[in-house]
Order: C-alpha cells, then sequence, then structure tokens
C-alpha cells in the first residue's frame, strides 16, 4: 500500500474538482496538493468572458488530468477512486489501496445519472453527457423511426424540441413538465426562430400582466394555470407538429415511469418499453434524461449530515458538518440562508462557484485566516447559449419562490431577443435576456439594490427610452 501525504486533498475531475485545484494553485502554489480523479479526463473550463460582476460566460471541454499539472507544479494526480475517508485521522484510501494523509479535503464527486432500469447493457438506451450538444446528439438517432423519451427536465425538453422526422413518445413521471432553463414563453420564442416568418420580424410587444402560480419552478401544464397567463402552450403547440403523411410527431404520456426495456430481435422494432401502466410501447431508441443525483459511493468513518435532496450539506463556506471538509458542486447541498435573489441549481456555473469558495475557505483554514462567503451567491446567474441566442437567467427568473403577487414585464422581438423581468413591489427580482440585449449589467445592478422601479412603469423595457440614463 503506497502512502501520500498532502496540505491540500481535491476528490473528482469536474468542473467542482478542477475549480478547486486551479483556484488553489493561485492561492497556495507553494503547497502540497492531491487530486484523486476517478477518470483521466477532467473539465476544463476556457472562454471566460464576464456580462457583469457576477454573470460569466464560460465554456467547458474535457481534457487530460496530466494538464492540470501546468498551472500546479506541487499537483499529484491519483487516477484512482476514492472508496474511505477517515475524517477523524485524516486520511483517505482509494480503491487500489493508495492511502492519502491531508489537512483539508473538499469533496466534489459530482452527481451519477438517475439512468432508467437496463441501461447499462443496453445499447439503444441513450444517456446523453453534459458536454454532448444535442445537436451532435440528434446524429445517433437519425437512423431511427420512434423513440421513447424518459424525463420531464430541461435536457428532455431540448431533446424533444430539436429532434424532428422522428416519431416521439416522451414519457413523464410526474403531471407537469419542469421549466428548469426557459419558460413557455421563452419557448416559443426559440419556436418562431425556426419559422421564416418575415412579416413580424421587427416588431417588438410589449406587455404586462399578473401571474398567478402555484408551483415554484414548475410550469403546470395540465392545469393550464401558468402557462396560459405566460402565453400559449408551447408542449401543447409541439404535440400538433405532423409529419408528412400528417401523422402527429410527439406524444405525452404523464404520470408513468418506465417499468422494464426489452430487446427483440424478431419484430419491428427492436425495443419493447413497458411502462407502468402496463402499455407497451415499441421503439428503436429509449432516451434517458432523467437528471443526477448525488454521489456519494465511498464509506466514512463518521457519516456526515447529508441534506434534504441526499447531497452533502455545506454551509457559506462550503464546509460539511465535519471540520475540514469541504464539498462542493453536484454532491453538495446548499444549506446556508440564501440570500433572496439565490438558489442551488446544479449546473456548471454553481459547480465553478462552489468549488472557487471551498478553495479560498481551505486556504483561510491551513492559514488561519478569515473569508467571508463570495458575492457571487447573492445572485443566481447562468449563462448558455440556446439555439444560437445567448441566454442569460438572473435571480427568480421563473418567479421561484415569489409566492403569488408578482408582476412580468415581457419585450419579445422574433429572431432577435426575448426579455422577461419578474416583478416584486416595483422591484426587480428576477430576469431571463435571450438575445444580444445588452441589459445583463443593468439587470444585476437592479436586482442587487433592489432599486424602486415603479416610477418608470412599463418604460423600463421600452426599447426607445435609455434605462440607464436614470441611473447616471
Ligand atoms: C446531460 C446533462 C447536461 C447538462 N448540461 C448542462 C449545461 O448545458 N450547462 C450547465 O451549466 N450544466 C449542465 N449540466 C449540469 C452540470 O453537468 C453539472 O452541474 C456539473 O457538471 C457538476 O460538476 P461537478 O464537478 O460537481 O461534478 P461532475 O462533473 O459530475 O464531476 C464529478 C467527478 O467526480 C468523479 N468521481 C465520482 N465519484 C468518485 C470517487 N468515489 N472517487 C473519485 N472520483 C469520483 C466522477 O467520475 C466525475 O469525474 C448537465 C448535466 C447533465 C447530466
Ligand atoms: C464510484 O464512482 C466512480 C466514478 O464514477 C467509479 O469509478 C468507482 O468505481 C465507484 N466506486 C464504487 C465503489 O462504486
Ligand atoms: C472560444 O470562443 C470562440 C468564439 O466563441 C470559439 O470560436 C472557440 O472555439 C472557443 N474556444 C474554446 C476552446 O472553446
Ligand atoms: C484548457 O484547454 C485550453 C484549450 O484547449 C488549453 O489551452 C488549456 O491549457 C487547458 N487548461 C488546462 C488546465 O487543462
Ligand atoms: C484512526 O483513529 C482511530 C481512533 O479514532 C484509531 O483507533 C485508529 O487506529 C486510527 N487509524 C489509523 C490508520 O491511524
Ligand atoms: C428589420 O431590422 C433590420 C435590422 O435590425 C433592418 O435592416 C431592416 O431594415 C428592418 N426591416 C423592417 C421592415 O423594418
Ligand atoms: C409519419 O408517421 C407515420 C406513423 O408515425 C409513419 O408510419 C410514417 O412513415 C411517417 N411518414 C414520414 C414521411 O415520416
Ligand atoms: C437477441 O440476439 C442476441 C445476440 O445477437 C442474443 O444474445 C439474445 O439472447 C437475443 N434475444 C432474444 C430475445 O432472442
Amino acid at each position: 500500500m503506497s502512502e501520500i501525504g498532502a496540505k491540500y486533498l481535491v476528490v473528482g475531475g469536474g468542473i467542482a474538482g478542477v475549480t478547486c485545484v486551479e483556484s488553489l494553485a493561485i492561492l497556495h502554489p507553494e503547497e502540497s496538493l492531491v487530486i484523486v480523479t476517478a477518470s483521466s479526463l477532467v473539465k476544463n473550463v476556457t472562454n471566460v468572458s464576464f456580462y457583469a460582476k457576477t454573470i460569466v460566460k464560460f465554456d467547458v471541454h474535457d481534457t487530460e488530468a496530466a494538464s492540470l499539472q501546468k498551472i500546479h507544479p506541487n499537483l499529484k494526480i491519483v487516477y484512482d477512486s476514492l472508496k474511505h475517508i477517515d475524517t477523524t485521522n485524516k486520511t483517505a484510501v482509494t480503491e487500489s489501496g493508495t492511502l492519502i494523509k491531508y489537512d483539508v479535503v473538499c469533496i466534489c464527486t459530482g452527481g451519477i445519472p438517475r439512468l432508467i432500469a437496463d441501461a447499462r447493457k443496453c445499447k439503444r438506451i441513450l444517456g446523453i453527457r453534459d458536454t454532448e450538444s444535442v445537436e451532435e446528439f440528434k446524429e445517433k438517432l437519425s437512423n431511427g423511426r420512434r423513440m421513447v423519451i424518459v424525463g420531464n427536465g430541461g435536457i428532455a425538453s431540448e431533446i424533444v424540441h430539436a429532434t424532428r422526422g422522428i416519431q416521439k413518445i416522451w414519457v413523464v413521471r410526474d403531471d407537469y413538465i419542469s421549466a428548469t432553463f426557459v419558460d413557455p414563453g421563452a419557448a416559443e420564442f426559440f419556436q418562431n426562430t425556426f419559422k421564416h416568418n418575415s412579416n413580424d420580424k421587427n416588431r417588438s410587444s410589449i406587455l404586462k400582466r399578473h401571474v398567478f402560480t402555484e408551483e415554484d419552478t414548475l410550469v403546470s401544464i395540465n392545469k393550464n394555470l401558468k402557462s396560459a397567463a405566460l402565453g400559449p402552450d408551447w408542449y401543447r403547440k409541439l404535440e400538433n407538429i405532423r409529419n408528412e403523411t400528417g401523422e402527429q410527431e410527439l406524444q405525452i404520456i404523464y404520470k408513468v415511469e418506465v417499468e422494464s426495456v426489452i430487446e427483440r430481435n424478431n419484430s419491428e422494432y427492436p425495443l419493447d418499453v413497458k411502462l407502468t401502466d402496463g402499455k407497451l410501447i415499441q421503439c428503436d431508441f429509449v432516451i434517458s434524461a432523467t437528471g443526477v443525483e448525488p454521489a456519494v459511493n465511498f464509506s466514512w468513518d463518521i457519516e456526515p449530515v447529508y441534506g434534504k435532496d441526499g447531497g452533502l450539506a455545506v454551509n457559506e463556506q462550503q464546509e460539511t458538518s465535519i471540520k475540514d471538509v469541504f464539498a462542493a458542486g453536484d454532491v453538495a447541498c446548499a444549506s446556508w440562508d440564501f440570500s433572496p435573489q439565490w438558489f442551488q441549481l446544479r449546473l456548471w456555473t454553481q459547480a465553478r462557484q462552489m468549488g472557487s469558495m471551498a478553495a479560498k475557505a481551505m486556504h483561510a483554514r491551513i492559514t488561519n485566516e478569515e473569508v467571508l462567503q463570495d458575492f457571487c451567491f447573492e445572485l443566481f446567474t447562468h449563462c448558455t447559449t440556446l439555439f444560437g441566442y445567448r441566454v442569460v437567467l438572473l435571480g427568480k427568473y421563473n418567479g421561484q419562490g415569489l409566492d403569488q403577487d408578482y408582476e412580468i414585464l415581457l419585450r419579445t422581438t422574433p429572431n432577435l431577443e426575448y426579455i422577461k423581468f419578474v416583478l416584486k413591489n416595483g422591484k426587480l427580482q428576477g430576469a431571463i435576456l435571450i438575445g444580444e440585449t445588452d441589459l445583463e449589467e443593468m439587470c444585476e445592478n437592479l436586482i442587487l439594490d433592489q432599486i424602486d422601479l415603479t416610477p418608470f412603469g412599463d418604460d423600463i423595457l421600452n426599447p426607445d427610452i435609455d434605462i440607464d440614463d436614470y441611473f447616471d
């Protein structure tokens, strides 16, 4: 059994682990650091650009772990998986028996896809990796006639939305489709970009109305509640798309799960999918997009406290209930008192922010310094690109947790931009910015400073009025 020692130990080579290593390399380059990674490929963040103080966009790639050595001369890479951690003696043991002594450790083991049963033995059940674009993924499906999609989150939505010319049966466990990334209004904006309706290309519209919501992030499409208030029902529209012979391309089945998938050699379709309501569907592929759950597949001398979602509960310093054991990324469950416009969503953005915060807190522990929580946790932000458009989500962009009385202000210009403001008591709580809106910094300020916008009325989104002028 080999034995190594390090001041800092990081477990996991996803965004959280790599960011933690990179930050420690800057904070404490002369100190010893070990990363344990189960895979030789780690995540690499490139092209970091700032749209505002807290609004950061970047690209994510897979890269050889060895390239991390370029940024940290004292980094040791252990290609193995963590098996046991002894937090009393401060040692970690890997699968193949390496013993690592540490002073502080950060657990960044991410999540494991909640694959449906039978997935591992069948090549026709496809999971989608996070660095794989839906466009690339579509290629795999090009020779199929019928597929079953399982899951009700943003990834399933995107696949349903991006695929044409194949019959789709979308199996949804709940009675709603979750709008993790976009709301129905934004979805409709994207939908329209695929039509070439030049008549209304330049016409922008502003409308303001009250929205009565029942649930937080959920768009209750069966009950036609929130979606009706926000605009035409996008999913219903998708269901109406017909192929050349006039047959429906998409069918959504609610409140069922996949019970089993059986491969068949002598029938028209290679897969038999049995649903929990007894229905049998034949298809070519099953797409499993059922999300991830925190991955803690190693043992502890003392069990830490877990959060409601099964993740390791962490405080604002990213420290777990066990001293000197930190956690960041998908494996962590944020368990501090959030600022009003922040919430946890398991995305690259937050994996990166948590990894960096953990590094600062670990360094502060070693050097006996004080450190405050980073200001990025003041405001939820996420930047991405969807269908070629820049998408920026800020704060309570879907009215998450705002009770019943918030207002929505929308401005959409087909093929150009979609802007949604969520206001409560005249103050901006969140926003969705799609397109090159140039409003990121203004929105960040309006949300963080909670400026009363009632004097401006609907003019906040009037394209002929430069709001920035008001605040100069
Ligand atoms: C299909 C899909 C698409 C997504 N798309 C997006 C997107 O477009 N934008 C976005 O922001 N987010 C997206 N996400 C979410 C994003 O991928 C995660 O939030 C983020 O990658 C979490 O990073 P992490 O470092 O915490 O964990 P991970 O990236 O999961 O990394 C954890 C690492 O730890 C390793 N590990 C696990 N257990 C052990 C062990 N015992 N010992 C050693 N190593 C171990 C794993 O092998 C893995 O390499 C997507 C997720 C999925 C599933
Ligand atoms: C834990 O997960 C890692 C990464 O997915 C894997 O390599 C390892 O074999 C797993 N360990 C156990 C005991 O399942
Ligand atoms: C960085 O961004 C540019 C422009 O968007 C792109 O062309 C390039 O491929 C990106 N580089 C990486 C490494 O992602
Ligand atoms: C990340 O990728 C970029 C572009 O491929 C490369 O230049 C850089 O060295 C990589 N960084 C690390 C830490 O691997
Ligand atoms: C770890 O600590 C326990 C007491 O908490 C002790 O009994 C044990 O021998 C120690 N193990 C090692 C490997 O030091
Ligand atoms: C629409 O906008 C584009 C670019 O903004 C402009 O070139 C074009 O003349 C406009 N068309 C009409 C009909 O206003
Ligand atoms: C249209 O759908 C039907 C049934 O789903 C299928 O049999 C037919 O081949 C499809 N036609 C085209 C042109 O895709
Ligand atoms: C189908 O064929 C594979 C090998 O091609 C075989 O392993 C499997 O048992 C067959 N299944 C059935 C139901 O005949």
